[in-house]
């Protein structure tokens, strides 16, 4: 049986404080009894359904679409094509950002992939929607699909990512490497990977008038208000959207998408709110996925072991009309200490879907390939893994120089190891069998992910009865979110966790930015938190400045909040309780707002990241090549922890997205039809609770006062960049077979 530790850390709870304990979700309770409403639970009074078309060729255009039939069909009230879409004020293929991704909303007949939207059949029922959506027969003119990373002419793309640099480099490689006592040149491949949140997308759209109201899943509410106010011509205001619950998001919920505008303009065609929610196939196209890549990673190592040269080259691929090139090769950048340094990227035009963020974008594909890589290194200079990366990691970020929390990484090491008893591994491979006479092969991988923030907005209420409330436009994928923003509101409005009240998930709260990024934790955290030490300094001085109140002549600064008291800080004896302060001076609630953003100095003096070390067991049938993850170890140091409950499970979840990364996940693309074979959950591997093995992750402790004034780094995405990587290294110890095109099949080991 998998077995999922929960061992408590104590160093994290303290006393007196909502920060640090292991709460429960607040919409645990809901979500168990079906209580939570989820976009598509919602059901308006006169509700349509709306229903797809999506193209079976990959490239050409559409030349014929039995709408007569479709129409035909009872129950069908409209078919929505390119000759009937309502008029857009904004262009679906126009970007202003690496944030906007250009969408196909039925422009035209043209065909850019296959799952391509092409039509919308909207009727009374699902079922009337989804037949007459089957009757028009769709008839193509095709052309050849440029399928692979080897599809179409490469180019250098302007930018990869959100924004950075298609190549960097510092110190001379070429040098680096010619000097070296020992070099190893390596090309990995990983695949192309979809999404696939367990709750589909969809949206509800309701026209009121000029209103316009929206349940739909989402990453970032107050981004996909404007954009859609862009592009209907509207004002941003009088767009609604709820966003309460999400099913998982993993990047694909992050930016407005294709069939969210269908749904919309299918409501403003028919006058009627409308339905319109993907099949599980048509999640492979318009809603985004993980590009595969192909990185020639080349690294050189003095005669002891240190590095003189790293490079790493990315092939990748996206779509012949939207630009997203995975950044692969930039985590290379903030690991290992060498004196020279290159990376670069390039791309292929295929006729697919348009790439997009994905769970720990760049650096997972990326980190799978340096940490084999790291791996193939350390074997070539005759040392143990762990004591070769202890001799390499970086101090300071190699091409800055701006130190790093090298210590916290340290430490991750140092945990980690000792928890999966490394010392006991063997040099050589194939050296390990178990009782059944298993292959065991053990390895491990450095887990990184950046500290980042984006810009929020949070609003705070002190009320007369001596409860609080706070505000923000906020954002829980289902991991727990909400739960953690209310224990950083608690504490920021000094009152005990009962006595708050914690608003988000609407677009008309503060705009809360972008879930993305493993930013949103420290983001909206650090907004809670000056909205709240706002609304109690205000208090402050309704009672220090009252010669009525114990309080009085304390100043700001001498007053302290706890559990709905203002206490003195020279003599905590004397308090006032906050609805004592609020009902003398007659007021019903006090408030306040606070924005939580990246402090542009410490940035600049300061390379922020989350750190880990990982490390798994795999055990594989020396005969049939399959293999098994038996054991992962995760140690994680990822600042403040809020909720060690909810960090623990992020961490479980992306130690088994590694191990899905490496043993399990693949789209396959038909090289002749341009189609991805495998769209459904049942031949599109995922882990099972069989495939995922025993979990422990190890939070360590981590104080950075620098990240912002909470000490929070995201969790979010760390935990699946070390683990691809100790996977794919625990197989080779297991069998000397160094795969390097990933999933790990049985073929590669038996072949
Ligand atoms: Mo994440 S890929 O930034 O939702």
């Amino acid at each position: 049986m998998p077995e999922i530790a929960l061992t408590s850390d104590p160093a994290h709870l303290r006393q007196g404080s909502s920060i640090g304990q292991p709460l429960t979700r607040r919409d645990g309770p809901l979500k168990v009894t079906g209580g939570a409403r989820f976009a598509a639970d919602n059901h308006p009074p006169g509700m349509l359904f709306a229903v797809m078309a999506v193209s079976g060729i990959a490239r050409g255009r559409v030349t014929a679409l039995d709408v007569a039939a479709a129409k035909a069909h009872p129950g069908v009230v409209e078919v929505m094509t390119p000759e009937n879409r309502p008029p857009l004020a904004g262009d679906p293929d126009g970007k202003d950002s690496p944030f906007s991704f250009r969408l196909d909303a039925l422009q035209n007949s043209a065909v850019r992939y296959p799952q391509q939207p092409i039509a919308v059949v909207i009727a009374e029922t699902l079922e009337a929607a989804t037949e007459g959506a089957a009757l028009l027969a769709p008839r193509y003119e095709a052309e050849a699909p440029r399928t692979g990373l080897d599809g179409s002419a490469p180019f250098t793309p302007p930018a990869v990512g959100a924004g950075n640099p298609a190549s960097a480099s510092h110190g001379d490689v070429e040098a680096g490497l010619q000097d070296a006592a020992r070099v190893m040149e390596a090309t990995y491949e990983t695949p192309a990977q979809y999404h696939n949140a367990m709750e589909p997308h969809a949206i509800v759209a309701a026209w009121d008038g000029p209103r316009l109201i929206l349940d739909t899943p989402s990453q970032g509410m107050a981004m996909a208000q404007a954009r859609i106010a862009g592009l209907l011509g509207m004002e941003a205001k009088d767009i609604h959207i709820r966003s309460p619950f999400l099913g998982g998001g993993f990047g694909s919920k992050g930016m407005l998408n294709g069939p969210q505008l269908l749904g919309i303009l299918a409501a403003r065609l028919t006058g009627r709110p409308v339905k319109l929610v993907l099949r599980r196939d048509q999640m492979y196209g318009p809603v985004g996925h993980r590009a595969p890549t192909r990185q020639t990673i080349r690294m050189g190592t003095d005669a002891g072991g240190a590095f003189t040269a790293i490079a790493n080259h990315t092939r990748t691929a996206t779509s012949t009309h939207d630009d997203f090139i995975e950044p692969a090769a930039d985590v290379t950048h903030t690991l290992y200490a060498t004196p020279a340094l290159a990376t670069s990227h390039d791309a292929v035009r295929l006729d697919t879907g348009t790439p997009m963020f994905m769970r720990a974008p760049g650096e997972a594909p990326g980190s799978i390939a340096l940490e084999s890589a790291v791996d193939e290194m350390a074997e070539a200079c005759g040392m143990d893994p762990l004591a070769f990366r202890l001799k390499n990691y970086a101090e300071v970020e190699p091409a800055s120089g701006k130190p790093f929390s090298s210590k916290a990484l340290r430490e991750c090491y140092a945990k980690g190891a000792e928890r999966f008893g490394w010392a006991g591994r063997l040099l050589e491979p194939r050296r390990m069998r178990d009782e059944a006479g298993l292959l065991v092969g053990w390895g491990m991988g450095t887990a990184t992910f950046p500290a980042l923030m984006f810009a929020g907005n949070a609003r705070a209420v002190l009320r007369a009865d001596g409860t609080g409330l706070v505000e923000t436009g906020a954002h829980d994928m289902g991991q727990g979110a909400w739960t953690a923003f209310a224990q950083v509101t608690a504490d920021g409005l000094g009152l005990p966790i009962g006595r708050i009240e914690f608003r988000s998930g609407t677009s008309d709260l503060p705009d809360a930015g972008i879930a993305g990024g493993s930013a949103h934790m420290a983001t909206v955290s650090t907004a809670i938190h000056h909205a709240g030490a706002a609304v109690i300094g205000k208090l402050a001085a309704l009672a220090t400045g009252d010669e009525r109140s114990p309080l009085f002549g304390a100043g700001n600064a001498g007053v302290v909040a706890r559990e709905g008291r203002l206490h003195r800080r020279d003599d905590e004896a004397r308090s006032e309780s906050y609805a004592e302060i609020l009902a003398r001076a007659g007021l019903e609630e006090i408030e306040a707002t606070g924005t939580g953003a990246a402090d542009p100095a410490s940035r600049e003096a300061f390379a922020m990241h989350a750190h880990g070390a990982v490390f798994v067991e795999v055990k594989v049938d020396p005969e049939f090549g399959q293999v098994r993850a038996t054991r992962v170890v995760g140690a994680f140091a990822a600042g403040r922890v809020i909720n060690p409950r909810m960090v623990r499970s992020q961490y479980f979840g992306g130690m088994i997205w590694g191990v899905s990364f490496a043993l399990h996940e693949k789209a396959v693309t038909d090289a002749r039809t341009g189609r991805i074979m495998n769209a459904n959950l049942a031949e599109y591997h995922l882990p099972v609770n069989a495939d995922v093995p025993s979990l422990e992750a190890i939070l360590v402790e981590e104080h950075d006062p620098h990240v912002n004034p909470l000490g929070i780094k995201g969790v979010g995405e760390i935990a699946i960049t070390g683990t691809a990587g100790a996977v794919a290294n625990a197989v080779w110890h297991a069998t000397g077979v160094r795969v390097r095109r990933f999933p790990v099949t049985l073929e590669a080991l038996i072949g």
